[in-house]
């Protein structure tokens, strides 16, 4: 069975790769707390007799050896990423499970016919370069182009990120083959509270909610408070009402089927005295169904549109990522189930709210995705909590669906 204490280590040493002064875990994809959290991962794989390297972009892999080098792999991990401010188990949670299945399947003395590679993929939460772009480096849907074209905040390119840290740039060795890879499983924590509201041990997902992200600029013009209301050109009051109304509506018209989130807000010059003009904020829209995810696009182009005429501004519109609604393979998801009924835990079926990199990989090959509950719903914060038993109940079912998975032809 899963070791909790293993687990809990991996976590807890995890935790503290973090950009110092930060409250919780801040790791932002190429930074020194990134590097060092890979070379703690890469010792640990390689204490638990796995081979290990870094794609060309920087995901991390781990290797346990299969019996028929010609069979296609099995893989299963999750981010090593964190938004600021986060906890410490999205994303590794996954990883650190994945790693102590391979601990298991190797202790057990009985290898497997494909070979196992844990998976710690990079860039997958768009806090520094848009989110999952490492799975789609592995997947291929980017290549050249975004190396010089994706630019963090400061302007650096993905291309010199890459360059700084070390990594080799070479895509042809990140690229994984479409008959190369038999599945993705991946666990993480739900980031809701429907399994620990109901006391069930694991969740099994069944689609995965798309994501529509936009960052949009609203151009004014920056004037003296003194400047009588009918005549500034206030790029924050048209974009605060943008939001306001947008949110009613979303809250209003789409109940537990779309959500809209603004997290990011800039304005400038960001005086006490000046009329902002101009002001940048992120639009996130998630949702299960794409035609919501039109509709909802639609929307925010007319709120726009009446933006401009109504405050004397122009804006910017840009799309900056656009992930679909993603089922989960059910093949591999009924396995999971039954492993889990096997083992006497308890399952839901659900669909997650939050991207993964399963969303990615499922677009190529079987995907599947495992839930632990997570302790009052709470994530992208340092209080994102779930209990080490869950993890190890979570790495049990996968360790037993690796191995119902490498039998199927
Ligand atoms: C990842 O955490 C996301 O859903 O944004
Ligand atoms: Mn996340
Ligand atoms: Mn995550």
């Amino acid at each position: 069975m899963a070791d909790r204490f293993r687990i809990q280590n991996n976590l807890e040493t995890l935790r503290d790769f973090s950009a110092p002064g930060e409250e919780g875990t801040t790791r932002l994809s190429y930074t020194p707390a990134y590097l060092q959290a890979v070379d703690y991962l890469k010792k640990e794989m390689e204490a638990a007799g796995l081979r290990t390297w870094e794609d060309g972009v920087g995901n991390v892999y781990g290797e346990l050896k299969g019996t028929d080098e010609t069979a296609p792999v099995i893989l299963s991990g999750s981010h090593l990423d964190t938004v600021r401010c986060s906890g410490y188990f999205d994303g590794q949670a996954g990883i650190v499970c994945a790693l102590e299945a391979a601990r298991m399947l190797k202790e057990s003395g009985k290898p497997l016919r494909s070979s196992f590679q844990v998976l710690a993929t990079i860039m997958e939460e768009g806090a520094r370069f848009p989110n999952l772009t490492g799975s789609r480096y592995i997947a291929g849907e980017n290549g050249e182009a975004q190396l010089d074209t994706l630019r963090d905040q400061d302007g650096v390119t993905l291309r010199e990120a890459i360059r700084q840290c070390g990594f080799s740039g070479n895509l042809e060795m990140t690229c994984r083959k479409a008959d190369s890879i038999k599945a993705f499983l991946e666990l993480h924590l739900e980031q809701g509270i429907r399994l620990e509201s109901t006391h069930t041990d694991l969740g099994i997902v069944e689609t995965i909610y798309g994501c529509r992200w936009f960052t949009v600029a609203v151009n004014g013009a920056t004037s003296h408070p003194s400047t009588p209301m009918n005549l500034r050109k206030d790029a924050g009051i048209a974009a605060c009402t943008l939001i306001s109304e947008l949110a009613a509506l979303v809250e209003e018209h789409y109940p537990n089927r779309a959500t809209v989130t603004f997290g990011k807000f800039e304005n400038h010059p960001n005086e006490i005295n000046a009329v902002p003009g101009r002001t940048v904020f992120s639009v996130d829209f998630r949702s299960g169904k794409p035609e919501i995810l039109n509709e909802l696009e639609a929307l925010l182009k007319e709120k726009l549109k009446a933006m401009e005429s109504r405050f004397r501004v122009k804006t910017e519109l840009t799309l900056y990522s656009d992930v679909p609604p993603t089922p989960c393979c059910a093949e591999f998801s009924k396995i999971l189930e039954e492993q889990a009924a096997a083992l006497h835990f308890s399952t839901l079926r659900m669909d997650s709210g939050a991207g993964h990199d399963a969303m990615i990989f499922a677009k190529h090959w079987p995907a599947a995705m495992i839930f632990v509950p997570s302790h009052n719903g709470l994530t992208h914060c340092p209080k994102e909590w779930t209990d080490y038993g869950n993890l190890a109940k979570g790495a049990d079912v996968l360790c037993a669906a690796i191995r119902q998975i490498d039998k199927l032809d």
